[in-house]
């Protein structure tokens, strides 16, 4: 019988879920990212952030970095997703920094939101470039990176509910964070050879610039359909980015996880 592969160490009780780890977050400068790479910072992670921003990805930084949250250190890069140079380019960053790579959050996004009839194409294209092509090359760059370094790693992508059940007004944000989903189960399949586990979060309704652009109608109507009764905030999702990062589910992979409150269950 071959020896089976080794069961990663366990998490001891009352650790830092990322001591010396590394990870890089895009779309950082603000909303989940921001809290996302507040949340690793805190559990001892060496945090890149990586916005198409570069002035508020050096700003975000340095208002990580002032606060102390803990013993790793806070960076920064000018990155745009769809650009595969500069994916790249700010994980190489990351690497050069620490020495390691170990979680990747494909965060970063965009809304070009209007009925099908009068999308243009153009805002069709550049929803999609940027969450689903720009997930694609943050993947595919994060387990070229971590397979070659030979330590395994996370990769967390995220999408969104409306990639569940379609939102009108939407078929391009639909769209492109359901096909997040059908690339991370099938790089998932691909990459667990090298010990690089692929998840997705599916967010609801979370208080974020992004939603707060949203017209007072549309989010009362949102809140109505919320069995928990009010919207999330960044750091619930973040704990559960967290959460698919850390050793704390070293058991799964190519897995979705909703963090709506309830809402389209
Ligand atoms: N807020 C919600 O309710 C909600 C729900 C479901 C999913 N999401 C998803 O969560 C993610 C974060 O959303 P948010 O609400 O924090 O949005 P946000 O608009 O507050 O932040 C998005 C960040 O992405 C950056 N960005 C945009 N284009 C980029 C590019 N090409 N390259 C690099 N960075 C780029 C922006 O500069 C910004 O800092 C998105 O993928 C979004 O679709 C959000």
């Amino acid at each position: 019988m071959s020896t089976p592969p080794t069961t990663p160490a366990r998490v001891p009780a009352g650790s830092l879920l990322l001591e010396g780890r590394t990870a890089v977050v895009t779309g950082a400068a603000q909303g989940l990212g921001l809290a996302t790479a507040r949340r690793f910072a805190e559990h001892g992670a060496h945090v890149l952030i990586a916005d198409v921003d570069a002035e508020a990805a050096h700003l975000a930084t340095k208002g990580l970095a002032d606060a102390r949250l803990g013993p790793g250190q806070v960076l920064a890069a000018g990155c745009d997703v769809t650009d595969d140079a500069s994916v790249r380019a700010a994980l190489d960053a990351a690497v050069a920094a620490t020495g390691r790579l170990d979680v990747v959050v494909n965060n970063a996004g965009i809304t070009r939101d209007a009925s099908m009839r009068r999308m243009s194409e153009e805002m069709f294209t550049q929803v999609l470039d940027v969450h689903l092509r720009g997930t694609w090359l943050g993947t595919k760059h994060a387990s070229d990176v971590m397979a070659a370094l030979g330590h395994g790693g996370a990769i967390v992508n995220v999408s969104s509910i409306s990639g569940k059940v379609g939102m009108f007004g939407q078929t391009n944000y639909s769209a492109a964070k359901a096909g997040i989903i059908g690339l991370s189960k099938a790089a998932a399949k691909e990459v667990a050879k090298h010990r690089i586990r692929v998840n997705v979060v599916q967010p609801g309704l979370v208080r974020t610039p992004m939603t707060e652009a949203m017209p007072p109608a549309a989010w009362e109507q949102k809140m109505a359909e919320i069995p928990l009764g009010r919207a999330g905030e960044p750091d619930e999702v973040a704990d559960v980015v967290l959460f698919l990062a850390s050793p704390m589910s070293s058991y799964l992979t190519g897995n979705v996880v909703e963090v709506a409150g309830g809402r389209f269950m």
